[in-house]
Parts: structure tokens; sequence; C-alpha cells
């Protein structure tokens, strides 16, 4: 479907359906990146992400507003959550002047916000530095409404929390609609839900079964195949009986992995289960390890990353080489690492994997902060046809929960 049309459809207004010429437009952005205790940006994408959206309303002439939340202060202000480096590293990008007010609402910010020059922009401080934000406040949110005159979401990061800059401001603000960043991520993510190009293979990875049962479901009645890795297979393995000696295993969920399992083999639906193992006695950089198929492990056992006969299996399943799926996937998604791959001597199995993601010919999406970090780690970022910038947004919007960030931009007005 077109975004155009995407939008109409979820009676969404565009940027680009508003006036804007000489308007306080507010933009919530999705700026929460990695910084390091000097404030330096560990990774500058989702920054970079947003600058679509702000060159098309600074175009159009309008008063541009950002504001974002910065990790999880809980409602106290300290340098560590400050958005300073953020507005830094917009100036330098954008080559322009942008003013940071030490509070996103009061007075320092309706003043900067009255004396705004064309050509600046004013980014608000972090929003979570107050508790109405996470606890979606009418009373927050009203006086985040009192700064501007149209409100547009481009934070595709948080849609799915109902905090109050995405969820009760923008009712408050008739005139509001999705960003481009937005648009894209529901266009390209909203086609994986409703119309994958055929054959559609899942890559799924990371620590707990548990955090992606709802989005397994969802894609159960779509995909042509679906890869397990990361320390959630070892759930499916033990429920299909092999020990994985010490290994993170949700013992409380072996029901679960046993019914999921059940369910693909009724659809007669392929899973790639690993089928070795990087094992170690203890997790560390420098810890010895073997190579361990199935049944081998020891008690005392830790699997930390795929091995060498997995990573061919799951090369051979992208490249279409694999008997249960006897062309290559035109559509890819990859949510999750294989194992620690912080830990270079472990990262084998989710470096193989954003390779041979980024070398297959299908529309590949990749999200989860993760499995971006690996692809960058990798780098193989241009090779990824869509990159979320969304992590648990991806997983949840993926899984057909609703998004009060996008529920509350639905019925806006020019
Ligand atoms: C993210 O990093 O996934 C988003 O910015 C949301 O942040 P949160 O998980 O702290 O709400």
């Amino acid at each position: 479907m077109e975004t155009a049309t995407l939008l109409k459809s979820l009676n969404i207004m565009s940027v680009r359906d508003l006036h804007l010429q000489n308007k306080r437009v507010l933009v919530r952005a999705d700026f929460n990146v990695p910084l390091d205790d000097q404030g330096v940006i560990g990774d500058d994408s989702r920054i970079r992400a947003t600058l679509p959206t702000i060159d098309f309303i600074r175009k159009a002439e309008a008063r541009l507003i950002l504001c974002s939340h910065l990790g999880r202060p809980k409602g106290k202000k300290g340098p560590k959550y400050s958005l300073e480096p953020v507005a830094r590293r917009l100036a330098e990008l954008l080559d322009c002047e942008v003013m940071v007010p030490d509070d996103c609402i009061g007075d320092a910010a309706i003043h900067l916000i009255a004396n705004q020059r064309p050509g600046q922009i004013v980014l608000l401080e972090n929003l979570r530095y107050h508790d109405g934000e996470e606890a979606n406040s009418e009373d927050f949110a009203r006086k985040l409404a009192d700064l501007c005159d149209v409100y547009i979401c481009d934070a595709f990061g948080c849609v799915h929390r109902a905090h109050a800059s995405v969820s009760a401001l923008p009712k408050m603000v008739p005139v509001r609609g999705a960003g481009l960043l937005l648009e894209k991520e529901l266009e390209v993510l909203g086609k994986l839900m409703s119309s994958p190009e055929a054959p559609y293979v899942a890559l799924l990875g990371g620590a707990k079964v548990s955090d992606k049962i709802e989005v397994i479901e969802s894609l159960l009645p779509l995909v042509h195949g679906l890869v397990i890795g990361g320390a959630m297979a070892y759930t499916f393995l033990t429920a299909q009986g092999f020990d994985m000696g010490k290994s993170l295993v949700e013992k409380d969920h072996l029901g679960l992995a046993k019914h999921l399992l059940g369910r693909c083999d009724e659809k007669g639906l392929p899973v790639l289960l690993p089928v070795d193992h990087i094992v170690v006695k203890e997790i560390k950089a420098d810890a010895p390890f073997t190579i361990k198929k199935n049944g081998e492990l020891e008690p005392d056992d830790i699997a930390v990353d795929i091995g060498p006969e997995t990573i061919k299996l799951f090369e051979n399943l992208l490249a279409g080489t694999h008997p249960s799926l006897p062309q290559p996937p035109r559509t890819v998604l990859w949510n999750g690492p294989m194992g620690i791959f912080e830990m270079d001597a472990f990262a084998n199995g989710t470096m193989a994997v954003a390779q041979a993601v980024a070398h297959s010919t299908a529309y590949s999406v990749v999200g989860g902060g993760d499995s971006v970090a690996a692809v960058q780690k990798a780098g193989v970022t241009p090779m990824i046809r869509h990159i979320s910038t969304g992590g648990g947004a991806s997983l949840e919007y993926l899984s057909g929960l609703p998004m009060p960030g996008v529920q509350a931009l639905r019925g806006g007005r020019r």
C-alpha cells in the first residue's frame, strides 16, 4: 500500500498534508540514543533518521520545536539524561543553532519559543524529567500543547508507550499528523503484516521466548520459514528433549515452546533451530570454548553462540539452498542476536547472520536495538533495505498490539 493511502486508511494526516508556514510545530522525536559518561553519542542513527522530517518542516518555514525522552530518569533531572549532546549533534548535522531550555515546560521554554528566530530550532529538555510523561498526565500534556499549533509524531520508537507526549498530547492538538520517519516505519512494517512478498522468512533471536510469544504467534500465518537462534532457542531445544546444561532456559515456558513447535508442525512450517553451539564453562570474554552438537552438552556447559553447522544451515535457508525452502526468500525479517555478541569471541553467529541477511536478495528488515547494533558492527548497514528505529515498538507493532501513539494521531485536521 502507498504510504499516503496507508495513512489515509488509518485516518491520519501526513506532515506533507498540513499547513505549516509560520506555525509553531512540535515534533515528538525519539532521540533516545546511547551516550557514554562524557556525553559522546555512540550511535546517532535515530537522530539522522529524523532529519527528513526536520528538513521538510524547516523548508515549510515553520517554527520548529523538537522534543524527546532520553533514558529512564524517572522524573528526576540529571546531566546524564540531558538532551544537550543531541542538540550539539543536530546543530552539526543541520548547520544551525539548536537551543535547549533547561526544562521542557515552564517559563524558559515559553520564552525561547516566543523569541525563536527563523532558522533557529528549539529542542525541549528530556520529557521524562517529569513524572507526568510516563503517567500520561493530561496536565503535563496540556502544558506541552500550549507550546504549539501543530503536533507531529516522528517517534516510532515510542509509539507503543501510552506516555503523555505520544498519547494524551496529540489528542489536544487538532492539527496533528505523522512525520516522514513514522510514515515509512508504518508502511514497511505494515506491509510485513498485510502483504509480504513470499517466501517470507523470519529470524528471531535474543534471550527470552517470553519476549517473543506475541510476535511468533502473529508471524505464524505469514511466514514460510522460521529461524530461531540466541538463548531463546535453548528453551525450544529443551522442550524437544535436549539437555542444554547450564544454558539460559526459561523452564516455566517449556510448555509454551512445545505448543508453538506443535503449531508450526501442524502448519507444515519449517522451523530451524541450532544444531550445534559454542559452549563454555563460564561466561567471560576469554573463556576457552568448544563446539558441541545438540545432545552432547554436559551439565555444566553453557551455550553462548550458534556453531558453524548452524551458521551454514541458516545461510542456506537465506540463499534458497535448504531443502525446506528451495528458493531464496523474497522477504526477510531479523530481530534478536544469535548469541552473546557483545563479547567478540561469541559474536560469530550474529555476525554471520548479519552478513547473510545483508547479502540476501530479499527485501530485508532488521529491528531491535541489538540486531541493529550487530548490523553496524558487521559493516553491512547500507545493504539492509529497512532498519527500524524502534526495538520494542517494532516487535509490538509486528505482534499486532495497539500502538497508543498511532491511535492518538487519528482524526487530525489540516
Ligand atoms: C527505545 O529505546 O526503545 C525507545 O526510545 C523507548 O524507550 P523506553 O523503552 O525507555 O520506553
